[in-house]
C-alpha cells in the first residue's frame, strides 16, 4: 500500500539502469519504489538490456522504458533535458565502473549520461562491481569526483559477488538503497539554521497523592511533529515534554517534566534565550491544592479534592516576548473562532492553531488533525491531513512570521 507519510509518495524518480549482473535487483527496488508511492521512470543503458529485460521493466514501472536517444520506429525524440525536468531524483543502480568512469569524465554517448549530465535533481548511485574494479584507484578516485559534485554514493556491501571472490562491491540491498533515496528526498533545506525555538508537547499530571494525578487525552504527537520538522529545517530546537510515549525526533533537546508548575520553569528559564516558542502542550489549568504525602485511603461518603489555577505558561511567554514569536494552540468545542480569536489577543500570539473536537479526525491521539491557522490578517482553514503534513505548513507560517523570504524555503 502506497503511504502518503513516504516521504517517496509523489515524487518522480529517474531509475538508471546499467550493464551489470546486480541489474535483476533493479527489478526488486523499482517494485518498492513504486510501493512506497514514487513515480518511475527507467531509463536503462543498451547493454543492460541484456541483464534485465526491458518488459520486465516497463511491467513493473508502469512506463515505458527508455533506452535511445530517439525511437528507430518512428522517430520520435526522447529528450534527456525534460527527463531531467521531471525528476526529483536520479537514482543508477545498479552503477557500473564504466558509467561511473564516464559519469565523472563528461561522456554523454547513452541517453541515460546524457540525462545524468543535464538533471538538475539529486543524484545518487549504487555501484556494483567486482571487488578488484571497486577497489581500484580509478573506480576510486571517479567516486570521489562524483562525491566531490555533489553524487550521493550508497556504498556497495561485502559479501558474495557474481564472480565467486567475496569482498566489496557487491550492490547494497534494494531495501537500503530505497530507504536511502527516501531519507535524501525528505531532507529539508537549513532555512531555519541559527534559530533556537522552543516547543511544548504533551500533557502534565498533576499530582493528587504518589499514586494518583489529573491529566488529560493529550498524546503530544503534534507537538512532536512541530519539533521535528523545526529541527529538519536547521533549529535548535529544545522540546519542553509533559507525559508521552513517542520517541524523541532527531535532532530535538528534550526536557522531561510532569507537573504544569515544572513545564512553566523549563519554559521561562529556556525563553530568555530563544527567538520564539510554540505552545502545544495541553497544560492543566487547576491543579490539586495540596498534595497528599500519603495515598489517600478511601472512607465512606464523598469526596472532594480543591483545586487552585495553575500559571498560564503561554501568557507569561506572551508577556515577556519582546519581538519573538510566538504561537498557541487552542481546542475548542464550541464557539470555536471566537474563543481562539480571544486567545490570540490576550496571550500575544504571533498565530494560533484552533482544532476543534467537532471535526472527525482532529484532535486527540489519532495521526491526523484538521486545523484552522488564525493571524490577525484572516484564518486559513486547512483540509484534514496528517500531522507531519500540519507541522509541515505551522512551519511554514512560522518561517514567514519569522521573515525567511518564500525563495529560500
Ligand atoms: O486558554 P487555553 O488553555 O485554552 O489556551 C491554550 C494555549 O495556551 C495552548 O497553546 C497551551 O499550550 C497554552 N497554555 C499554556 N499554559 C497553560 C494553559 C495553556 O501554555 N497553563
Amino acid at each position: 500500500m502506497a503511504s502518503a507519510n513516504s516521504p517517496l509518495a509523489g515524487r518522480h524518480i529517474l531509475l538508471g539502469i546499467t550493464g551489470s549482473i546486480a541489474a535483476y535487483k533493479a527489478a526488486m527496488l523499482c517494485r518498492l519504489l513504486k510501493t512506497a508511492g514514487a513515480d518511475v521512470q527507467v531509463v536503462m543503458t543498451p547493454l543492460a538490456k541484456q541483464f534485465i529485460t526491458p518488459l520486465t521493466m516497463a511491467t513493473l514501472s508502469r512506463r515505458p522504458i527508455l533506452v535511445e536517444f530517439f525511437d528507430p520506429e518512428n522517430g520520435a525524440w526522447n529528450s534527456h533535458v525534460s527527463l531531467g525536468e521531471w525528476a526529483d531524483c536520479m537514482l543508477i543502480a545498479p552503477a557500473t565502473a564504466n558509467t561511473l568512469a564516464k559519469m565523472a569524465a563528461g561522456v554523454a554517448d547513452n541517453l541515460l549520461l546524457t540525462t545524468y549530465l543535464s538533471a538538475r535533481c539529486p543524484v545518487a548511485v549504487a555501484p556494483a562491481m567486482d571487488l578488484d574494479m571497486y577497489a581500484h584507484e580509478a573506480t576510486q578516485q571517479n567516486l570521489r569526483t562524483l562525491a566531490a559534485r555533489g553524487v550521493r554514493i550508497i556504498e556497495p556491501a561485502e559479501g558474495e559477488l557474481a564472480s565467486g571472490l567475496t569482498g566489496k562491491g557487491r550492490m547494497a540491498e534494494p531495501e537500503a538503497i530505497a530507504a536511502y533515496v527516501g531519507a535524501m528526498l525528505g531532507e529539508k533545506k537549513k532555512t531555519l539554521e541559527g534559530k533556537r525555538l522552543i516547543v511544548t508537547a504533551g500533557a502534565t499530571i498533576e499530582a493528587i497523592d504518589p499514586v494518583r494525578f489529573i491529566s488529560n487525552h493529550s498524546s503530544g504527537k503534534m507537538g512532536y511533529a512541530i519539533a521535528g520538522e523545526l529541527a529538519a529545517r536547521g533549529a535548535s530546537v529544545t522540546l519542553i515534554s509533559g507525559r508521552t510515549a513517542l520517541p524523541t525526533p532527531q535532532g530535538v533537546r528534550r526536557i522531561d517534566v510532569l507537573s504544569a508548575a515544572e513545564m512553566y520553569e523549563a519554559a521561562v528559564a529556556a525563553f530568555d534565550r530563544a527567538d520564539g516558542a510554540v505552545m502545544c502542550a495541553a497544560v492543566a489549568d487547576y491543579t490539586p491544592a495540596e498534595v497528599s504525602q500519603t495515598k489517600i485511603r478511601k472512607s465512606d461518603g464523598e469526596m472532594t479534592i480543591a483545586l487552585r489555577r495553575t500559571r498560564d505558561i503561554a501568557a507569561e511567554l506572551g508577556a515577556r516576548k519582546e519581538g519573538r514569536l510566538l504561537v498557541g494552540f487552542a481546542l475548542e468545542t464550541h464557539d470555536e473562532e471566537a474563543h481562539a480569536e480571544a486567545k490570540l489577543e490576550r496571550k500575544h500570539f504571533d498565530f494560533i492553531v484552533l482544532n476543534s473536537l467537532r471535526d472527525a479526525g482532529a484532535g486527540f491521539r489519532g495521526d491526523t488533525n484538521k486545523v484552522t491557522l488564525i493571524d490577525r490578517a484572516g484564518r486559513e482553514e486547512l483540509p484534514l491531513m496528517s500531522k507531519r503534513e500540519v507541522a509541515v505548513r505551522i512551519v511554514d507560517k512560522i518561517e514567514s512570521k519569522l521573515n525567511i523570504p518564500a525563495a529560500e524555503r
